[in-house]
């Protein structure tokens, strides 16, 4: 049975992306004028293409020709149209929606690297899915992100790199080095641009993003502040407490991802009724499934910022209250850095 061109081909080398502006690719194109590309070769899946152009953008290396399509009953063909033998390749596939589509086109890429004999094969996945499922909820359930973790291992891949994992521990998931970049200094330099960092209080929006967020608040200089969601009795509401001050400043909500958007939502109004003067919210990955775009259009938040580490939708996009930032240069940096054994973690640090 032939494959069918029902998905995207990813042979082409398309339009610069979208979403970096024309000041970062200009930046980044800066950063390695004069200096010969790393003698590596990027593929993208279908997960976040715009992402994985202007990456390639920003180390002046074309797209590596590839075809991942279907079949007539939807599996997955990959077909690397260029010799990848001896070669170090960095796949750009996010696992966001549809999650299993673009875990599995990922899998099956890495398999046809290896049986091409790609010298080193690394994994970027700007967002790592099941990331959530890291740890068992109850009895009988799955620990998702390690069966995830193992089969990307399992395949052939030898490196990971990723960004803001939902718990860092993730990253002893993988028995293959796993990088875990931070979208922090992306977030930094933006509220840099456009706030008086004294003052702002930086917040996370429930107990588990603490670490994070005082993070951030550390790099700008700011105090931190604590949503504390909860239900006092079996059967009553949540109650949101807010620990922390509050009055009369400006909010920025910290978290690595916005999903249904409840969360954010929730903190926003009880920051607000604390006495804040506005409520912005900076988080890495925007997941914002169902009716997430609206329920935050119609929320008390003034902007939601997120990055590129998912493809936004079109509704995301014209939303008139989110803006994207890029995490190309930052990811295009660290696959650099990778290929020519440079440490990443100063770029941090
Ligand atoms: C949870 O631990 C995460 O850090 C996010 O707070 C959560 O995934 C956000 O979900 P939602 O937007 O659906 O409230």
């Amino acid at each position: 049975m032939p494959p069918q061109d029902v998905v995207k081909e990813s042979s082409k080398r398309g339009q610069r992306a979208a979403t970096l502006s024309a000041e970062e690719t200009q930046a980044a194109s800066a950063r390695v004028k004069g200096q010969r590309p790393p003698k590596i070769k990027i593929l993208a899946g279908n997960s976040n293409r715009p992402l994985a152009e202007a990456i390639a953008t920003c180390l002046n290396l074309p797209l590596t020709r590839a075809t991942v399509r279907r079949f007539a009953d939807m599996e997955i063909f990959v077909e690397i149209q260029e010799n990848v033998r001896g070669e170090d390749v960095f796949i750009i596939q996010s696992t966001s929606f549809p999650a299993n589509d673009n875990l599995m086109e990922l899998l099956i890429i890495i398999d046809a690297l290896k049986r091409a004999s790609a010298k080193r094969i690394t994994a970027v996945l700007p967002y790592f899915g099941y990331a959530r499922q890291d740890r068992k909820p109850g009895p009988r359930t799955p620990i998702s992100a390690k069966l995830v973790a193992n089969l990307i291992d399992k395949a052939g891949a030898d490196r990971v790199l990723t960004l803001d994992l939902h718990a860092a521990q993730i990253q002893g998931f993988f028995d293959i080095p796993t990088d875990n970049l931070f979208a922090a200094p992306v977030m930094v330099r933006d509220l840099e641009e456009r706030f008086k960092l004294d003052d702002l209080v930086v917040v996370s929006p429930d107990v588990g993003g603490v670490v994070r967020a005082r993070g951030l608040a550390k790099r700008i200089g700011a105090s931190l502040a604590i949503v504390d969601k909860r239900r006092e009795r079996a059967g009553e509401s949540e109650v949101m407490n807010v620990i922390g001050e509050v009055d009369g400043k400006r909010c920025i909500l910290i978290d690595d991802i916005v999903d249904s958007g409840g969360t954010l939502c929730n903190a926003a109004e009880a920051l607000l009724a604390k006495g804040a003067i506005e409520v912005m919210a900076y988080l890495t990955h925007g997941v914002l499934s169902g009716g997430a775009v609206s329920r935050i259009a119609a929320s008390a938040l003034k902007t939601l910022v997120i990055t590129d580490s998912i493809q936004p939708t079109e509704a995301v996009r014209v939303a008139s209250n989110i803006r994207v930032l890029s995490i190309a240069p930052l990811m295009a940096e660290a696959i650099k850095r990778t290929a020519n054994e440079q440490s990443v973690s100063s770029l941090f640090y």
